[in-house]
């Protein structure tokens, strides 16, 4: 026999980044961030766990591909979802697994991105979250959401915010073992439904430096990263969550663009210097900057994570039908510029 679950995961986007850790193991941060959840439709990940008497060892294929198991990561959430693991029993198919019986049974993991993995656009969120939360239903853990990001935290930081839909924040945490840092739902996807986000592909190669190893550069490195993390971010946080709650799109712009160019700034503050920005992503920014000025309320906000890529969130479906209009007109498809196509992260316009 096989028993099987399915589950499907969106990707979220930082609009109050995540950069640095203090303990590498467990993944905790120096500091909270705040991210928006997209649209399950658009850059998800689909999980299959199964489990079966017949698997001999844990494996695991991702886009079709194996891919090797025995990772710090995948081990740290692999054994924290089994350790909560409870009976499990199918009448129709005659199946009973008792929570002891978890311990000598292998899993197969299959997974997929709908999106190229080689498009640069970060998977590894979508992907821990998907793969703990399918665990955790094909083992009738008992855990909430809050419980689940927490496990989710350490196969990759941001994947703890991906267990939730609508704007997510991501506590810090105090305690040396992680308990307190998990990911906890601020307002619904429905609460600022006209949001419309936009994903510009400014370039398709996988980035040269991993977030992991970027942002521990930086925490060793950079002189500027602890006045961000202690001084700086508390203060937007709290901004934001306000922000959010009154669907106030100046200010959720404002600290959006501000955070994002903070981020590249303790990037360029780390030695040696991390880029993860190029020309298009600089031509971007002041194209919406231009624009926002000159219609004098903010009609878009720009983000940019480990990568040249730019996610672009306007504050309605007309706002984002003339973005798109305008990043057509300046970067046409002959201009040579590398943006090749548009991702379209919420509802299609
Ligand atoms: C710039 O979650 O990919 O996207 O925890 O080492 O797996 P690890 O890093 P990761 O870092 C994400 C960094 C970011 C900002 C963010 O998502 O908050």
């Amino acid at each position: 026999w096989v028993l099987m679950v399915t589950a499907q995961t969106p990707t979220n986007i930082a609009v109050i980044k995540y950069w640095g850790k203090r303990d590498e193991n467990l993944i905790l941060p120096i500091n909270d961030s705040i991210s928006v959840t997209l649209d399950p439709a658009h850059l998800c990940t689909t999980t299959t766990v199964a489990v079966s008497p017949a698997f001999t060892q844990d494996r695991m294929w991702l886009n079709g591909k194996e891919i090797s198991l025995s990772g710090g990561r995948y081990q740290n959430c692999l054994r924290e979802i089994r350790s909560r693991a409870n009976d499990v029993e199918d009448k129709k198919k005659g199946i009973k697994i008792t929570k002891k019986g978890w311990e000598k049974l292998h899993l197969h993991i299959a997974s997929y991105n709908n999106f190229p993995t080689a498009a640069g656009l970060a998977s590894s969120a979508a992907g821990f979250a998907c793969l703990v939360f399918s665990l955790a239903k094909l083992m009738n853990a008992k855990e909430d959401n809050g419980q689940l990001s927490a496990i989710a935290r350490q196969g990759s930081g941001s994947a703890c915010r991906s267990l939730y839909g609508g704007f997510v924040k991501w506590i810090m945490g105090k305690e040396e073992n992680g308990s307190d840092s998990i990911a906890a739902q601020l307002v619904d996807e429905k609460h600022w439904d006209e949001l419309v986000i936009l994903i510009a592909v400014v370039s398709s190669r996988q980035k040269e430096t991993s977030s992991t190893s970027g942002m521990r550069e930086t925490v060793e490195t950079s002189p500027l990263i602890q006045h961000r993390a202690s001084e700086v971010v508390p203060k937007r946080i709290i901004q934001m969550e306000e922000a959010i709650r009154n669907r106030d799109f100046p200010t959720f712009t404002r600290l959006t663009c501000s955070d994002s160019n903070q981020f590249h700034a303790v990037c360029l503050d780390t030695s040696p210097p991390i880029f993860y920005m190029n020309d298009t992503s600089h031509r971007i920014i002041s194209c919406v900057e231009k624009w926002n000025r000159s219609e004098g309320t903010p009609q878009v906000a720009y983000t940019f994570d480990a990568g040249p890529n730019a996610v672009l969130i306007a504050r309605n479906r007309k706002a984002a039908t003339l973005l798109l209009q305008r990043l057509l007109f300046y970067f046409p498809p002959e201009s040579g510029a590398d943006l090749n196509s548009y991702v379209v992260g919420d509802k299609s316009i």
